[in-house]
Parts: C-alpha cells; sequence; structure tokens
C-alpha cells in the first residue's frame, strides 16, 4: 500500500516525538533522556502548531512536517489573516526521494489555504532549497531582519 499524508491526531504525540528525535540524531545530537515524553507533552499543548504525518501502509512514520499558526492582530491596513513557520520537514533516510518531503509541504500548502494563511517562512537547508523552490518558495525580502540572544550570524 502506498505510503499516506495525514493531519496529525493527539495520539500521534509519540510518532512525531520519534520523527523529530531522529533528525536531531541525523544533525549529530546527543539524544536527551526523556525526548520523547518531554516532546510529546510540548506538542499536546501547542494549540497554535499543525503537523502533518506521512505513514506506511503497515502505519509506519516516514515523515512530519510541522509549524507554528501565528494569528495576526486585527489592523486597519491589512486584512486579518494568519502566516506559518515550518520548524520542521523530515523524511526518514529509507522512505527519500519518493516524493514525500513534496507531498508534505503539499498538504501543508492546501491546509494553508483553507485555513486564511497568507504567508510562510522556514529556515531551508542547502540541499532542501530546490524543493522548497518547487513548491513556490521565494527568498525572503531584503527587509526581513532577525535578533539573536546569543548573538550568532
Ligand atoms: C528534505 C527532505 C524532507 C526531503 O524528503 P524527500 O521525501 O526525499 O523529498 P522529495 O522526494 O519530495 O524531494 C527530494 C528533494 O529533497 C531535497 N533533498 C534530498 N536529499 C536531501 C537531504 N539529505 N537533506 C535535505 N534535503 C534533501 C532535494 O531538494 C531533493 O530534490 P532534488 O533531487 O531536485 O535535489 C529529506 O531529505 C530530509 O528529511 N532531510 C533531512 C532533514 C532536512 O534537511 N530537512 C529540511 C530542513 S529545511
Amino acid at each position: 500500500m502506498a505510503p499516506v499524508v495525514r493531519l496529525a491526531e493527539p495520539r500521534d504525540a509519540f510518532a512525531v516525538a520519534a520523527l523529530t528525535l531522529q533528525d536531531d540524531r541525523e544533525c549529530g545530537a546527543a539524544v536527551q533522556p526523556g525526548f520523547l515524553d518531554r516532546f510529546a507533552d510540548a506538542w499536546l499543548a501547542d494549540r497554535a502548531r499543525v503537523t502533518f504525518l506521512a505513514e506506511a501502509g503497515d502505519g509506519r512514520p516516514l515523515g512530519v512536517v510541522t509549524a507554528a499558526v501565528v494569528t495576526k492582530l486585527p489592523s486597519s491596513r491589512r486584512p486579518d489573516g494568519r502566516w506559518l513557520h515550518v520548524s520542521l520537514l523530515f523524511v526518514t533516510q529509507d522512505a527519500r526521494g519518493a516524493g514525500l518531503g513534496a507531498a508534505l509541504l503539499a498538504a501543508l500548502l492546501t491546509w494553508a489555504d483553507e485555513n486564511g494563511v497568507d504567508r510562510m517562512q522556514l529556515n531551508a537547508a542547502p540541499r532542501a532549497r530546490s524543493l522548497y523552490q518547487r513548491a513556490g518558495f521565494t527568498d525572503p525580502s531584503p527587509g526581513l531582519m532577525e535578533w539573536r540572544a546569543d548573538g550568532a550570524r
């Protein structure tokens, strides 16, 4: 059976946590004791977040995309709306290159379209830029600035 992409539900908290842990490991991070519980609790408590899961026909989690939903305050200059910060897009190594990353992004874009989201932002890994470009992402405006507590550039 082909993999499916679906909106994650509360029962998926540990699947989302396990995929996040795999991404951290791949990036060389040391696994902290109790991480799965801590992540699952935080993810369940975060109501302003949308998450899609990709899973194999046997239910094995293969990928995830998760984004924070920011609701704009009313403005006299701009229409009401929401925007997303995509914090993770991850597909397990054995499932890569088959279009699951693109399918997860497409599901998120459809959700955005149906839920009053007018902008989406993320920090792209260099190798993933072409994937985002194919999905319609462009480089941000020159006016975008950020501040970091550690002063890192
Ligand atoms: C990025 C990622 C989700 C893509 O998943 P996927 O199912 O292989 O994606 P698709 O099959 O739909 O598309 C393949 C595209 O993924 C990107 N990609 C391939 N390998 C990648 C890697 N190791 N890391 C990041 N992106 C990669 C490329 O843009 C590729 O397109 P290209 O062949 O034209 O260069 C997956 O490679 C991954 O989880 N990488 C590690 C985590 C990561 O880098 N996430 C993105 C952070 S912004």
